[in-house]
């Protein structure tokens, strides 16, 4: 067994040229937010590395001296194109890749190796929570179909996939120039097994600044 690869998009630019940092570069209790993630990565045996993209003017101030199994490397415009660079960096010789939001600082390990076994057995999977709303489809200001919320996950990360699921699915999207956000319903849509494993509440991404004020406070309680 060689471990796992991570790969952990944090190339989204979430603002304007000169405004505020993106997200995954603020601090949650003193420290940027995607170096708790890669940090919580490090800190597990189960994996051998983690690639992380980042938007390519910033790749000479990030610290890549930082530690052996961390490599910083040129994202893209979309976040899968950030994925298929960082999947282009992993070396020869690793069976399964994980794709983890680099605004996701709370996710559980037990979960992670749960879906990295998954990955293993069946080719992908990923942490779903089931809705708790009522999703409408609105065209306009109208509701034109309101599906079973039951059938309904919202998908979290990390991802996982056997590593020829996720070059395979990431080569047939681009070759059909289909950008999706995530990487699951991707591989499911070119006909590849993904499995469901139930994801966690605390789990959630940092996306709107009412979420990072949230986040404080889990970490205030639990720690990173
Ligand atoms: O925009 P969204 O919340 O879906 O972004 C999820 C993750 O993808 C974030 O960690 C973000 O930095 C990353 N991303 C990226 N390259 C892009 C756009 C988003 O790595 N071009």
């Amino acid at each position: 067994m060689t471990g796992a690869i991570v790969i952990v998009p944090a190339a989204g630019s979430g603002t304007r040229f000169g405004g505020d940092l993106p997200k995954q570069f603020r601090e949650l209790g003193g420290k940027p937010i995607v170096q708790h993630v890669i940090e919580r990565f490090l800190l597990d045996e189960r994996v051998a590395r983690v690639i992380v993209p980042v938007a390519e003017q910033l790749l000479a101030v990030v610290n890549r001296g930082s530690s052996e199994r961390v490599e910083f490397v040129a994202g893209g415009a979309t976040r899968q194109q950030s994925v298929r660079r960082g999947l282009d960096a992993v070396p020869d010789g690793y069976e399964i890749v994980a794709v983890h939001d680099a605004v996701r600082p709370f996710f559980a390990v037990e979960t992670f190796h749960k879906l990295l076994d998954l990955a293993a057995e069946s080719g992908a999977a990923f942490p779903g929570l089931p809705v708790t709303d009522t999703i409408h489809v609105v065209e306009g200001d109208r509701i034109t179909a309101t599906p079973d919320r039951r059938q309904l996950f919202a998908a979290q990360t990390p991802q996982c996939f056997r590593l020829e699921v996720l070059r395979d699915v990431l080569a047939r999207a681009e070759g059909n120039q289909d950008d999706a956000t995530d990487e699951a319903g991707l591989a499911a849509k070119y006909g590849h097994v993904v499995r469901l494993l139930a994801g966690d509440p605390m789990n959630f991404k940092i996306t709107q600044p009412e979420d990072l004020i949230v986040a404080e406070r889990v970490f205030e309680r639990l720690g990173s």
